[in-house]
């Protein structure tokens, strides 16, 4: 799916929509700004069947104070989670925790993390982002895990082509990743570009991991295609609901991760939340113009979104 004249009208227009409008899309797909907002949030998808991976919003981080502050929310966030018996763990930027300003800073402050996580039985998922900072995030994540920090885990992403080697190389790590197209627009010369070479190698990389037993693989998509080829590949091989979930974005496309639910698989939701909503929500859309369609349609397609119907439904 080629990006369109509509969404690149879209993207370039961002600073131009006025920040009210942005916050009604935002409560969409964010939580909340506070703690408590984005643990009732849990609370009731934890009622309706899933699981959830909380993310504290805050990225372009430049200070280390900056890191360390945002690692002891973390901290605070794994507490909260356990006090009110959440089943969440937490998705952490590895730039917001320490890469900003070294991979040594990023493994001091991931580990932390990993042992307070590990103290209540929980488990630290280490996003991936741009490709400039994949050699490092693997590393870190690599030598903690090889230290026995089994609680953590990385995110691999379908765009790029390095992925299956990366995996390979890991394997006897026993890995437990998750497995999404990837978000940020990357060079051609080393990521795939179209809808349906990401698809090839998404599914691709599908048929690599699903068959290790000894991986855990969490399938992050709201694409239909995807999905289904991950169901029909996890059927072949009759695995159980505890080698693998799948992984969706609050707010986007409900009714797939309902379906998905009803269907016996785990699923679990990526429950973004914070004071950096605006900043989170422009990136996105400047940074990627097909996210800016998908926004803009949904509000077309729902315009009481706009009127005051916050509802994630
Ligand atoms: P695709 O982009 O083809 O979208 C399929 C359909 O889903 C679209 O047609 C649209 O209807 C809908 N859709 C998808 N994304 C939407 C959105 N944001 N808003 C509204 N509608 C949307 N990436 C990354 O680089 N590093 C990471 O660590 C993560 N982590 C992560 C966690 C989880 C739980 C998820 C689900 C995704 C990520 N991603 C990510 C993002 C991921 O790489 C990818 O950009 C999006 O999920 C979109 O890819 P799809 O597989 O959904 O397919």
């Amino acid at each position: 799916m080629a990006i369109g004249f509509f969404d690149k009208t879209i993207a370039g227009s961002i600073g131009l929509i006025p920040k009210p409008i942005i916050r009604r899309v935002a409560s969409r797909y964010v939580a909340g700004e506070t703690i408590e907002e984005a643990i009732e949030e849990a609370e009731r998808l934890n009622a309706d069947g899933y699981r959830v991976t909380m993310d504290l919003l805050g990225e372009a981080i430049s200070t280390m104070a900056e890191a360390d502050a945002i690692t002891a929310t973390y901290i605070q966030i794994l507490d909260t989670i356990q006090a009110h018996g959440i089943d969440s763990n937490i998705s952490v930027k590895p730039t917001a925790v320490g890469l900003a300003s070294s991979p040594v800073d990023l493994e001091r402050n991931v580990r932390l993390l990993a042992l307070h996580a590990a103290a209540s039985g929980n488990f630290v998922r280490v996003d991936m982002e741009a490709s400039p900072t994949t050699d490092d995030t693997i590393a870190v994540v690599r030598r903690l895990r090889e230290a026995g920090h089994d609680n953590l885990g990385w995110v691999f992403q379908a765009t790029l082509h390095r992925t299956r080697a990366d995996l390979e190389a890991l394997a006897a790590v026993g890995p437990n990743l998750r497995l999404c197209k990837g978000v940020y627009l990357e060079p051609e010369a080393i990521a795939w570009q179209s809808y349906d070479d990401i698809n090839a190698s998404y599914v691709d990389l599908l048929r690599y991991l699903l068959p290790r037993r000894d991986h855990f693989v969490g399938i992050a998509t709201h694409d239909d295609p995807m999905a289904d080829a991950a169901e029909a590949i996890i059927s072949e091989l009759g695995l159980t609901p505890d080698q693998y979930e799948f992984q969706v974005l609050l707010g986007v496309r409900p009714e797939l991760r309902e379906r998905l639910r009803d269907a016996g698989h785990k699923v679990r939701v990526y429950v973004p939340y914070g004071r950096a909503w605006h900043a989170y929500c422009v990136r996105r859309l400047e940074e990627n113009p097909k996210f800016a369609g998908f926004v803009t349609r949904d509000v077309l397609r729902n315009p009481g979104m706009l009127l005051g119907d916050q509802s994630k439904r």
